[in-house]
């Protein structure tokens, strides 16, 4: 049956909720109450449906919350607003997507996606320390370092030049000298990752050499990456981690007419590695989610499409959108993934792929 006064029932909860002050003491472990309904009124019984939302929303070894948990939004602001009419009401949505005074490391950085997200999450706030190969950054890279200058919005954008696939080197970076230096580290997007073994190889012919390279940059260094980020996010005591792997729609399915076996097999671990990794990390306060772009012109896809311009209009022909994808077009979700916006999203995948997966 349904309530007879639904508001009443809404504002109770959403006021549990939202309420700041709840989530600073400790959460009493309150047994699990039925929503029991009034015989006379045929209401829900107030106090019971805020006991079992309060058993709930933490379960008992949860440690924390997110910021966004303790903070009141949308109908929950809507609701206090009309009991308070000293409560400030003002929009909050494009500030759940702020990244302001969040620190964060961003593998693959020095071009293609890695750049263009690292610029994206500047943007929203963040410092952002990109990590890549060559020893002194790209010219693209210093063109970004000084539209972040001019920003002015206290984010900022720093090079590191490392090799993804040397755990110990990654790791004494991204903890000693990024984590502890900042005192604090909230984000981590691995982007690094190459395609291979080469153009056109079949599987028949690939050498232990070629397949160990793909899975070293794609696999091990994806892992080392965010391993390292999530070992200084809880040395420093990060309260709300996000960590963003690249993986690819080829993860998921396989390109028509493309022989890529090992780069496939890859992303397909890089997804199941997100699934295990969230769910390891949930606990520590720490999300982690996989982006899987479809066909992007980037560096790594020029190296193919300037060579076969049919392969870009079979690609193009290839999603509902029919086009290839830009990469500013990944801006959005990469933000949206680092923010408290996306604070209830971890072990998922993100596909953007211009529909190409909907085929
Ligand atoms: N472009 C696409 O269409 C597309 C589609 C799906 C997924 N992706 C994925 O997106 C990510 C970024 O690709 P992109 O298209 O921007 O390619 P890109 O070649 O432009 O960028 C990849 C970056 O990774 C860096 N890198 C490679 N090996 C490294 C290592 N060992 N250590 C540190 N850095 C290393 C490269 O130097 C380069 O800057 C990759 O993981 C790729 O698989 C790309």
């Amino acid at each position: 049956m349904l309530p007879s006064k639904p508001r009443t029932v809404l504002r109770s909860v959403a006021r549990h909720v939202s309420s700041p002050s709840i989530h600073a003491r400790p959460r009493p472990a309150l047994p699990p109450i039925p929503i029991a309904l009034s015989p006379v009124f045929s209401r829900p019984n107030v106090e019971a449906l805020h006991a079992f939302q309060c058993n709930r929303l933490f379960s008992s070894s949860s440690r924390a919350s997110s910021a966004t948990v303790d903070k009141v939004l949308g109908v929950a602001a809507a609701l206090k607003a009309q009991e308070d009419d000293a409560f400030q009401v003002k929009p909050e949505i494009f500030d759940e997507f702020s990244l302001k005074g969040r620190i964060g490391v961003v593998s693959g950085g020095n071009g293609g996606l890695g750049l263009e997200m690292a610029v994206a999450l500047c943007e929203a706030g963040a410092k952002i320390h990109a990590l890549d190969l060559p020893d002194q950054p790209s010219s693209d890279f210093h063109a970004c370092m000084a539209y972040v200058d001019k920003l002015k919005n206290g984010s900022s954008l720093t090079y590191h030049p490392t090799d993804v696939t040397d755990q110990s080197r990654i790791s004494s970076l991204v903890i000693d000298r990024i984590a502890r230096e900042e005192g604090r580290l909230d984000l981590c997007v691995a982007a690094a990752g190459i395609l291979g073994p080469a153009e056109g190889e079949s599987c028949l012919k690939y050498s232990k050499k070629d397949w160990e390279r793909v899975m070293k940059v794609n696999l091990d260094g994806v892992f080392y990456t965010c391993q390292a980020a999530a070992r200084g996010m809880v040395e420093t005591g990060c309260k709300a981690g996000s960590i963003v792997m690249i993986a690819s729609m080829s993860g998921s399915i396989t390109n028509k007419d493309q022989p890529w076996v090992a780069y496939n097999t890859s992303k397909s671990g890089v997804l199941q590695m997100a699934r295990s990794m969230a769910c390891e990390l949930g606990k520590e306060n720490i999300r982690v989610n996989t982006i899987s772009p479809g066909h992007i012109y980037t560096k790594m896809t020029a190296a193919l499409l300037d060579v076969h311009p049919e392969t870009g209009d079979l690609w193009s022909n290839s999603n509902p959108l029919g086009r290839l994808g830009q990469v500013h077009e990944l801006r959005g979700v990469v933000t949206w993934l680092a923010s408290d916006a996306s604070s209830f999203c971890t072990g998922s995948d993100i596909l953007v792929s211009g529909g190409h997966h909907s085929w």
